[in-house]
C-alpha cells in the first residue's frame, strides 16, 4: 500500500538546539504530516554534547508541544539520502538565514539530487529575529556566562549550565 504521509527530514549537528532551529521545525509541521529531526552522529566532528545529551535536550524541548505526534527525534549516521529512503521522508529540510548559507547549503542540496531522485531538498526561510544565531555564536555567549535565554529552548539552557559553570550566575 503507497505511504501517503508526508515525511520531512529535518537534519542537523544541533550541538545544540536553537529558537532558530525551533523556528524552522515549526515550519516544516505546517507542510508536512511528519517532521523526522535527525540528529547526524559524526565522529570527525568534535562536539560539545553527546549524541544522547543532544537527542535529549531536543526531546524535552519538544515534549509539550501541541503537535507532538508529528515530530519523531532520531539519530543517523553516513549518507542523508540512505536515511531518507530507509524513512520513506519526500523532502529534506533546511533553513536558510542568509545568503553566507545559501553556498554550501546549494553544493549540499545538488550532491544530494545527484546521490537520490526520490528526496527533495525543501529550502525554509528561518524568522528575522533568528536569522544571527547558531550553535556555536550560543555556546560562546554560554562559555563566558552571557545570557542565552530566548535563544535556545530551557532544557538546552539548563543542560549548558552544566558545562558552563559561568552561566550558573544568571
Ligand atoms: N537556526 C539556527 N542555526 C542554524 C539554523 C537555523 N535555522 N540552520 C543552521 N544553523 C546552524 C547550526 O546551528 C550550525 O551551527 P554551528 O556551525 O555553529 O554548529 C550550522 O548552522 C550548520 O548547520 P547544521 O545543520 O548543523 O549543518 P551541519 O553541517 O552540521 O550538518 C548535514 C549538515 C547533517 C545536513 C550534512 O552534514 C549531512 O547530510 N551529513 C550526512 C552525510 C552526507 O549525506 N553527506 C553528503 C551531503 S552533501
Amino acid at each position: 500500500m503507497e505511504n501517503k504521509e508526508r515525511i520531512a527530514i529535518y537534519p542537523g549537528s544541533f550541538d545544540p538546539l536553537t529558537n532558530g532551529h525551533v523556528d524552522i521545525i515549526e515550519r516544516g509541521l505546517k507542510i508536512f504530516d511528519k517532521v523526522i529531526i535527525a540528529v547526524l552522529y559524526n565522529p570527525a566532528k568534535t562536539a560539545l554534547f553527546s549524541v544522547d545529551e543532544r537527542l535529549d535536550m531536543i526531546r524535552k524541548s519538544f515534549s509539550s508541544h501541541s503537535n507532538q505526534s508529528s515530530i519523531i527525534i532520531d539519530s543517523f549516521g553516513g549518507l542523508l539520502v540512505d536515511y531518507a529512503r530507509q524513512k520513506n521522508a519526500v523532502a529534506i529540510i533546511r533553513g536558510m538565514r542568509a545568503i553566507s548559507d545559501f553556498e554550501s547549503e546549494f553544493q549540499m542540496a545538488l550532491m544530494n539530487r545527484r546521490l537520490s531522485r526520490d528526496v527533495q531538498t525543501i529550502f525554509l526561510m528561518t524568522g528575522l529575529r533568528w536569522i544571527f544565531i547558531s550553535s556555536s555564536i550560543i555556546k560562546e555567549v554560554a562559555r563566558f556566562g552571557g545570557d542565552i535565554s530566548g535563544m535556545a529552548p530551557h532544557p538546552v539552557k539548563c543542560k549548558m549550565k552544566e558545562k558552563f559553570p559561568l552561566l550558573n550566575e544568571k
